[in-house]
């Protein structure tokens, strides 16, 4: 799918005090001379502190990285996970349209996304607090169909618990990603055949569904006050 620039940009980008900050850390990770492989965590931040990926932005990081333009463009046109588009200040909603989802009732979802929120795919709701795409395998094709929505999978889905899940966020609240079945991860839908032992002092959801619910944050815009540096331990 062609992924172009949107047709409106604002005038300029820069990273917050924290996010500044923060950036530097992540590119003291990187030996001298490869900070531009700090570019896919920067263009990241830089999208959650906007909600979206403007071009401004994208420059904003390449020049941070000391990269020429087009090898940034290139990354954040590349991958489905930067939007460069506006987006719903509520939820984007990334439906995996691939072949086990499809299998699964994917166009089922996407329907859903057409009536409820806009028509057309990266296209704001009325409201502006929810917008849709159809994207490639996003690598869960056992919880098939699933959705990601900012950091997190919402899986095992069909129609009725799709709704829910916007209502959800409509009425203010995050829904709990994860299986929206009660599977604990992708073991079988009959529950675990082998490999049991771990079945006992296991956390009450799996690692990914339980950060999510210990940050509170599966959606919500970064606050700048509360980004933490991550110290590198280079012993
Ligand atoms: S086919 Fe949908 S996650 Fe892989």
């Amino acid at each position: 799918m062609l992924r172009r620039l949107h047709s409106i940009q604002p005038e300029a980008f820069v990273f917050s005090n924290k996010n500044k900050a923060w950036a530097k850390e992540q590119v003291k990770k990187f030996p001298k001379g490869r900070e531009a492989s700090a570019i896919i965590p920067l263009l990241w931040r830089a999208q959650e502190q906007e909600g979206w990926l403007s071009r401004p932005a994208i420059e904003y990081v390449a020049d941070f990285l000391g990269m020429n333009y087009i090898r940034a463009l290139e990354v954040a046109t590349f991958y489905f996970m930067y939007h460069l588009k506006p987006v719903g200040s509520v939820a984007h909603i990334q439906v995996c349209g691939t072949t086990s989802c499809m299998i699964c009732g994917s166009e089922n979802l996407m329907d859903i996304c057409k009536e409820s929120i806009s028509p057309e795919q990266n296209t704001l709701s009325e409201d502006g607090k929810f917008s849709w795409e159809e994207v490639e395998c996003l690598g869960a094709c056992s919880n098939a169909p699933m959705i990601q929505i900012g950091k997190d999978y919402y899986e095992d889905l069909n129609t009725e618990s799709f709704q829910t899940i916007i209502e959800t966020f409509r009425s203010g609240k995050i829904p709990r990603p994860g299986s929206q079945t009660g599977r604990y991860s992708s073991e079988p839908l009959k529950g675990l055949t082998s490999l049991k032992d771990h079945e006992s002092n296991k956390n009450q959801f799996n690692a990914s569904v339980q950060l999510s619910e210990s940050f509170g944050d599966t959606v919500k815009r970064i606050n700048p006050n509360k980004i933490k540096n991550t110290v590198v331990d280079k012993k």
